[in-house]
């Protein structure tokens, strides 16, 4: 058995890298990691030329990657929240998906997850849900396909005002916007994977509950 697992987040061994990577160890299984910015993934043209043959007829990095998704047995799938919605690469690869969806249902039933960073603190009901709109593109593309979704994760992420050098002085600094008027890049500081317990653990959760519902199947 084994697990594909997919980062949309740009930024080198990121927060979001690191957490699916850590859910993808967690399931004890065969996995390969791909980042998308590895990769050329253009969005869905929409064309239905994929109707009998199940490929995509766009000339990139795609048709590769849906053959992973294919091969694989679950997915487990990162994105990260650029106002407050799920990231264009993430997005694209999903949409790129849709070849294998045709008269076979090839992704039915294989369990998938889903982790979300976001800079958006969690429990601020005046700022965008950004964890909720990330996760559920991913939930509902998962279920569109008839996926088992197993569950998602928030990650604490950085707004990129954290660490381009002008956080607390600019204007438009997302610092205060985010974490209110009092906040300064010092008070805030830069949030990593590995200091969040309950992520660290949901992250462990969820490759394990993959990993189980892969070898009930099997029973
Ligand atoms: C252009 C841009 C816009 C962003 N807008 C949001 C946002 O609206 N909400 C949010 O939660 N995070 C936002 N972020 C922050 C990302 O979610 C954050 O950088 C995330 O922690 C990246 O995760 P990573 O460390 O895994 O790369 C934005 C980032 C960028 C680059």
């Amino acid at each position: 058995m084994k697990i594909l697992g997919v980062s949309g987040s740009p930024i080198k061994n990121s927060n979001t890298d690191r957490a699916v990577q850590k859910a993808l160890e967690a399931t004890g299984l065969e996995f390969e990691f791909v980042k998308l910015t590895d990769y050329a993934v253009a969005p869905c043209l929409a064309c239905l030329g994929c109707l009998e043959t199940n490929k995509c007829v766009i000339k990139d990095d795609g048709v590769l990657l849906a053959e992973k998704a294919k091969n694989a047995d679950a997915l487990i799938i990162g994105g990260f929240t650029p106002y407050s919605s799920l990231d264009a690469r993430t997005k694209a690869f999903l949409e790129r998906l849709y070849p294998l969806r045709h008269k076979h249902g090839f992704m039915q039933g294989k369990p998938g997850g889903a982790i979300i960073t976001c800079a958006v603190p969690e429990n601020n009901d005046m700022l965008p849900p950004a964890y909720d709109f990330g996760v559920n593109a991913i939930k509902f593309f998962m279920m569109e396909e008839g996926m088992d979704f197993v569950g998602g994760l928030r990650v604490e992420g950085n707004v990129p005002c954290i660490k381009c050098g002008h956080g607390d002085e600019c204007k438009m600094s997302g610092v205060k916007m985010l974490h209110g008027p009092e906040a300064t890049v010092g008070s805030v500081g830069v949030h990593s994977f590995e200091e969040q317990n309950k992520a660290l653990d949901e992250a462990v959760m969820l490759g394990e509950a993959i990993a189980k519902r892969l070898h009930e199947k099997v029973k």
